[in-house]
């Protein structure tokens, strides 16, 4: 059985002290939720701050990116093993505006995506594809290209736990949510190539639904057989609403 997880991506928002009023909130409203796993990833700056909020209870923490070196002349970058030290358990890779604005490819996702289990963080590995390649009708081909070599040369266990996200970038922050229909497509798709990638690994991975993932929108969404869970942005920044998302019944 995939637990589900529920996943807020809080992006370039909030200061500190918004960080830990946020983390505060939603500690006490979901601390009765165990049916699935929630996990937040804030800023860098904020990671201890809500790292101190949360820890030893049933939010997990998550950072937004890292480079896959461990320590030395990398000015500007983070690596695993501070994300590790600074409590994070998960780490977002890929994500799209990570792809459409600092030139990340396939093949960094791959050197993060490896870089991260190595230091024992679990990496969300985000794919999609532009509103572009969806009216050209070449979705299944993007993606297949984004699993395959984003997510290739995986070993062991780490084939198991990773966790990917689809997110059509045509829906991040749009307001236009993929139909149930659409996205459970794109997911069974995923967990077929994967399938072939890692044989019987394409049954535990867990695929979460990103794009304007709301609390009218949630349960529909999460019916869908191959979708086990959400990466949230506008909607996780708010305790009320990500509270609502973690809750959703399956
Ligand atoms: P959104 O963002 O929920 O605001 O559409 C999702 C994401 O980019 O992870």
């Amino acid at each position: 059985m995939r637990k589900p997880l529920m996943a807020g991506n809080w992006k370039m928002n909030k200061t500190i002290a918004e960080s830990a009023d946020l983390a505060k909130a939603l500690k006490s409203a979901v601390s009765d939720v165990s049916a699935v796993e929630i996990l937040i990833c804030p800023t860098f700056t904020s990671l201890a701050a809500v790292n101190a909020e949360i820890k030893g209870t049933n939010i997990k923490l998550g950072a937004q990116n890292l480079f896959w070196e461990n320590k030395g002349a990398f000015t500007g970058e983070i690596s695993p093993t501070m994300l590790k030290d600074a409590g994070c358990s998960f780490v977002l890779i890929g994500h799209s505006e990570r792809r459409q604005y600092f030139g990340e490819t396939d093949e960094s996702v791959n050197k993060k995506t490896k870089a991260a289990f190595a230091a024992e963080l679990i990496p969300v590995v985000c794919v999609g594809e532009t509103l572009e390649e969806r009216e050209k009708n070449i979705t299944f081909k993007v993606i297949e290209k984004q699993v395959r070599n984003g997510l290739k040369d995986l070993h062991g266990d780490c084939a198991k736990i990773v966790v990917i996200a689809y997110e059509p970038v045509w829906a991040i922050g749009t307001g236009k949510t993929a139909s149930p229909d659409q996205a459970q497509e794109v997911h069974a798709f995923i967990r077929k190539i994967y399938d072939d990638m890692y044989k019987g690994a394409g049954e535990q991975i867990r695929i979460l639904y990103g794009g304007s993932v709301k609390p009218d929108n949630v349960s529909t969404l999460m019916q869908q057989p191959d979708i086990d869970g959400g990466l949230v942005g506008g909607a996780s920044l708010d305790a009320d609403s990500f509270t609502k998302l973690a809750k959703f019944a399956k």
